[in-house]
């Protein structure tokens, strides 16, 4: 569904990703850890059309995508929660989840997706008149992937979701990608809690200054003491 080949991204003389190929399918979800630095927001801002990358191709069902608006891709299937959460702070909840369906191929389910996306994320729904920037970081995480979930995804790019939450928060974040991976949708999820990430994963990529240095599934990833030594090696 989406395929990475041979992606490389620079900035002026700064290599941040250097060769990578990757692939997630319909109902996967893949984790993609490493480091500060490593790369990984760079390869989701390469796929999602924010950066150009330098060599490389990206595939999206078949088609080659790169140098595509980011516009365009939101459009065709594939959302991005970037690091941050870059939310709108003076709109109201409402008025957040209303940008993310303009993004949708079908206006007229926006508003009951709406109302789905309410009964996942009760909170939104309580505030929903609220600002934007009055809710807790927990709160804003919860707008920015209902945001993305309203364009109706096929795919959800999700950068370290976690941070900076609470424990409560960060279970319900994972549960989350679980429900989606049951409803066909892929996941690829940026992560440092490398443990995590990989545990709720049904294969991960490691990276480490922007090279790959490892792929697995879950199974061999977990084996005691190897994410640590993919990490120290
Ligand atoms: N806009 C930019 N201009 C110049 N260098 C950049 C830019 N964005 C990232 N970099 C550099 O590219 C490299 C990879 O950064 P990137 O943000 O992709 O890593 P990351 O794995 O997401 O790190 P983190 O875990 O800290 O979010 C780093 O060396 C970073 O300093
Ligand atoms: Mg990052």
């Amino acid at each position: 569904m989406l395929k990475v080949t041979d992606l490389s991204v620079n900035y002026g003389g700064i290599a941040a990703v250097k060769g990578l190929s990757l692939e997630v399918s319909p109902g996967e979800i893949v984790a993609l850890v490493g480091a500060n630095g490593a790369g990984k927001s760079s390869t989701l801002a390469a796929i999602g059309g924010v950066v150009t990358p330098s060599s490389g191709s990206v595939e999206w069902e078949g088609q080659p995508i790169q140098g595509r608006p980011p516009e365009w891709i939101a459009r065709n299937g594939i959302a991005i929660v970037p690091e941050g959460r870059d939310i709108f702070a003076t709109l109201t909840v409402r008025e957040n989840l209303l940008v993310g369906a303009t993004a949708r191929k079908d206006r007229s389910t926006a508003a009951a997706a709406t109302e789905r996306v309410f009964e996942r994320f009760p909170v939104l729904k309580r505030y929903a008149k609220s600002p934007a920037g009055k809710l807790s970081g927990g709160e804003q995480q919860q707008l920015a992937i209902a945001r993305a979930l309203l364009s109706e995804p096929r795919i959800l790019l999700l950068d370290e979701p976690s941070l900076g939450l609470a424990p409560k928060m960060v279970d319900l974040v994972f549960e989350v990608v679980r429900e989606l991976r049951q409803e066909g949708v892929g996941v690829l999820l940026v992560e440092q809690n490398a443990l995590r990430a990989v545990a709720t994963a049904d294969r991960a990529y490691v990276l480490r200054r922007g090279e790959l240095v490892h792929s697995g599934s879950h199974d061999e990833l977990m084996a005691e003491g190897r994410l640590n030594d993919l990490y120290l090696s």
